[in-house]
């Protein structure tokens, strides 16, 4: 049998309740925070991925899908989404008509990573993107957004940290300092590290493996390098974020995974998830858009993932997905019913029969799974008063309903 590629997965019906919370939360909260949507394809050229996240980050290097297009070009399904979201804004000239422009994004995202609880080769990301704002206060804005969204997903336990990356005039001469640093301490860390070391000194900070832990810990600190734009900057960011109330703890060692970031960086994490305990992060890249051949602008954002956020999402009260199930009992009522279907759901109504002809104790149970608000039945006995038999399912009350009325019956007692 064939089954789902590992690091896949299905999202069954019985499961997709949380995820249209998720999305239906996205789009109402964003719009009010003046967002609009964007959707972008699924894949791109390579070069943009190469080019935007980093070729030196594990994404690029190791976890891409790439393939060879038949023309002899190079495609690759996207990792992520800011990169594509940034293409797209530059290619329709987006920023011309607003500057100061807000979008969102729903939708897969693929890595080759090793699959484990909470990671996969497609996840889903809603993915969050402002362009044209340089202040602080979209910084703690956008954090904050961040943390509505979670709220309005019923998700609350949850932990905000926070870094300031610095920028194209600070950061190099921390990286050449770490990577000073690094050059005695390195030989003694584990392989990634000692890599790392030389092609991407920052990212020996994110290292998770016990033994290097107190090597690391005698590193120089990103936040004690900052220039003075940064420092001003990233202080006034933590200022706004107490303002809102909005809880928060500093880990200098937060440097993320994708290279276009500058100065504020963040994630929120949880401890209900495991391993994989981060929930969204995101971050600042001004100058991403230039490089990519659009006009200076600044930008910053994040994206949830929604798998992992989904295991956070509380479980709802099963909603009953019928408001009325049709039970023709008798041959000669099936007509009837079919009728009276096709008349429910014209007039907004879930309503369901059973065409197979099972017993009644079956379909009662069948009623029962669907959450079925009212029972109509329709045996011989009814047919020969005119009449149909409605149960409230809730209230296991039944009473009999002329045939003629029983539409306005059914709409009135299901809009009740
Ligand atoms: P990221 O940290 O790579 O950032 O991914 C954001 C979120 O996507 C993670 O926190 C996690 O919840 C989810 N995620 C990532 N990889 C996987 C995976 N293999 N399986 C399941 N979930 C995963 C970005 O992607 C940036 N583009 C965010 C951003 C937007 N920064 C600025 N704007």
């Amino acid at each position: 049998m064939i089954q789902a590629v590992r690091g896949t997965r299905d999202v069954l019906p019985d499961e997709v309740a949380v995820w249209h919370r998720m999305e239906a939360a996205a789009r109402g909260l964003f719009a009010r925070y003046g967002y609009r949507e964007i959707r972008t394809p699924v894949f791109e050229e390579t070069d943009l991925f190469a080019r935007g996240i980093g070729a030196e980050t594990d994404i690029v290097a190791k976890e891409m899908y790439t393939f060879a297009d038949r023309d002899g070009g190079s495609l690759t399904l996207r990792p992520e989404a800011t990169a594509g979201i940034v293409r797209a804004v530059i290619e329709h000239s987006l920023l011309t008509s607003d500057p100061a422009l807000k979008i969102y994004s729903l939708g897969p995202m693929f890595r080759r990573e090793r699959p484990q609880k909470g990671r996969y080769r497609q996840f889903h990301q809603v993915d969050v993107e402002a362009f044209g704002f340089v202040s602080p206060t979209i910084d703690a804005e956008v954090i904050e957004l961040a943390l509505a969204y979670l709220d309005a997903c019923g998700v609350s336990e949850h932990e905000l940290v926070l870094n300031s990356v610095g920028d194209r005039h600070c950061r190099p001469a921390y990286v050449q300092l770490l990577r000073e640093a690094l050059r005695d301490r390195a030989p003694s860390m584990c392989p990634d590290c000692r890599r790392r070391a030389d092609t991407n000194p920052l990212r020996v900070l994110d290292c998770k493996v016990k033994e290097d832990q107190p090597t690391i810990e005698t590193l120089p600190r990103i936040t004690d390098h900052l220039c003075a734009g940064c420092a001003a900057h990233f202080a006034e960011v933590c200022r706004q974020l107490e303002l809102l109330g909005i809880p928060y703890r500093l880990d200098h060692r937060l440097v993320r995974g994708l290279d276009y970031y500058v100065r504020t960086t963040f994630e929120v994490t949880s401890g209900r998830l495991g391993a994989q305990s981060s929930v969204l992060g995101g971050g600042r890249y001004d100058g991403l858009v230039k490089d990519l051949g659009g006009p200076d602008a600044a930008g910053i954002g994040f994206a949830v993932g929604l798998e992992r956020l989904a295991l956070l999402v509380p479980p709802r009260e099963v909603e009953g997905r019928c408001d009325v199930f049709l039970m023709p009992l008798a041959a000669a009522g099936l007509d009837r019913a079919l009728r009276l279907q096709r008349e429910l759901r014209q007039s907004g109504l879930a309503a369901m029969l059973d065409p197979e002809g099972r017993s009644f104790k079956s379909r009662m149970k069948q009623a029962d799974k669907l959450g079925a608000r009212f029972v109509a039945i329709l045996g011989d006995d009814e047919i020969a008063r005119g009449v149909w038999t409605v149960r409230d399912m809730a209230r296991s009350e039944q009473q009999d309903v002329p045939e003629e009325g029983i539409l306005d019956h059914l709409k009135e007692k299901a809009n009740a």
